[in-house]
């Protein structure tokens, strides 16, 4: 372990971080508000990616979430899973106190019940927190370890036999210019308390050469939302990026597998590569290194979110019109209505435009989808409305736009 130059661990130095500097920053008040959604750790996307769209959700789930923070996951979990009704328990572990404090709070807010609350490290969850646990979600903590193959070891060794985990690592592409801030503002300020080296950091981001490379980041925009991100940002002590090679490396080293990247689409090489050519020689790659290329080739890649399971073969396959499809946060007829006047789905990721054309009769099966009906009950209804439109054409645009939404994360399925 690097001592700092006050002589604290680099680990010692991050816990104090957090105790000074929760993060995300937070105000339970805001929970009468709103509802924090994201990936991962959407009940929909944890059915989808690790179950197969077929979990029984009459059986108890026990999730953990592992270094929770301000409880952004928690608190959504517990609600979505208060809102089907789960029997559920939900453990909250977190070196930081200040942290939990939030995250109860907010939790607290929501009268929501079935949470515990543990203070501690994720490196000693099997004696804080002892499995099986259904679900892990370890969201922007692997990458602050000292060592984060030994915290996904631990994390590996309280899951359920058929259960799996969220993850959220970051990545170094996305993040260009981050690093040599980082170093440039420990060479200026590491004889400083956090408050003093924020107040420098401050300063320095007023003025920095338009050629540097963190001022040329369009993507990072993190350090304009409050103290806790500048700090989280900038000034972290034990902070490293995955590429995708990296990342496949430490979940093989756990003994898992990447069940899916979440966008998916993001990761398939051919949403940036139009050349023919180009594309027959990416399509003979293996799927890791195809991903891999991808990273490389977007350059836009600030995180990996990705679900990890013990076993391929967890994510739902369209393979029939016995499966539920459901929108993630659009709307039906919104979406029916821009597909009608576009013809394809189309929007900016990370600073990256893409358009994804679906086929005309893509709109009016978009119109009925309600989270509801199966895919063969939506043919079936909208041909009884419209008896002129062929089954297999119904079908076969049915089948691009799930296909095409599913590679967004905007549309999961779920079986009937
Ligand atoms: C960047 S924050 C992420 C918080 C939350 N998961 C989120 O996504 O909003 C990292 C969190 O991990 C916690 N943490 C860091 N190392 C830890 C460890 N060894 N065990 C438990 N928590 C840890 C920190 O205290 C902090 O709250």
């Amino acid at each position: 372990m690097t001592p700092m130059s006050d002589g604290r661990s680099r680990s010692e130095a991050l816990a104090a971080q957090y105790e000074a500097y929760p993060y995300p920053e937070r105000d339970p008040a805001d929970e009468a508000k709103r509802l924090i959604t994201g990936s991962p750790s959407r009940l929909a996307e944890i059915d989808h990616y690790l179950y197969g769209g077929a979990r029984d959700w009459s059986r108890p789930f026990r999730v953990l979430v592992a270094g929770g923070g301000t409880g952004d996951a928690t608190v959504m979990l517990a609600q979505q899973l208060a809102e089907v009704a789960v029997e559920a328990e939900i453990v909250y572990l977190d070196r930081s106190a200040a942290a939990r404090a939030i995250a109860e709070a907010r939790v607290a807010a929501r009268g929501l019940t079935g949470v515990r609350f543990v203070t501690g490290s994720l490196l000693e969850v099997a004696g804080l927190a002892p499995g099986p646990f259904d679900y892990v979600d370890c969201c922007g903590v692997l990458h602050h370890l000292d060592d984060p193959a030994a915290g996904l070891a631990a994390l590996t060794g309280v899951l359920a036999e058929d259960g799996g985990l969220g993850i959220m690592v970051y990545a170094p592409y996305g993040r260009s210019g981050v690093y040599e801030l980082q170093a440039a503002l420990r060479q200026l300020g590491r004889d400083l308390p956090l408050d003093r080296r924020l107040a420098l950091a401050r300063r320095l981001l007023a003025g920095l050469p338009t050629t540097n490379r963190f001022a040329a980041n369009r993507l990072i925009g993190d350090h304009r939302r409050g103290d806790a991100e500048l700090v989280d940002l900038l000034l972290n002590p034990v902070d490293r990026a995955f590429s995708v090679p990296e990342l496949a490396g430490l979940v093989a080293g756990a003994g898992l597998t990447i069940a899916s990247f979440v966008e998916p689409v993001r990761y398939e090489p051919r949403l940036y590569l139009a050349d023919p050519a180009l594309r027959a020689r990416c399509d003979g790659l293996p799927p890791i290194e195809q991903a891999a290329l991808a990273e490389r080739l977007a350059g836009n890649m600030k995180t990996h979110v990705a679900y990890l399971a013990r076993r391929p073969g967890t994510v739902a396959r369209l393979d029939g019109p016995d499966w539920v499809p459901q929108l993630i946060e659009i709307d039906a007829r919104t979406l029916a209505a821009s597909l009608e006047r576009k013809g394809a789905i189309s929007g900016t990721v990370d600073g990256l435009d893409i358009t994804l054309p679906v086929p005309p009769l893509a709109a009016a099966v978009a119109g009925e989808i309600d989270d509801r009906r199966t895919l063969g009950e939506i043919v079936a209804d909208l041909r009884r409305r419209r008896p002129e439109l062929a089954e297999a054409s119904l079908v076969q645009a049915a089948q691009a736009l799930l296909a095409t939404l599913g590679g967004l994360n905007k549309l999961l399925l779920r079986r009937a």
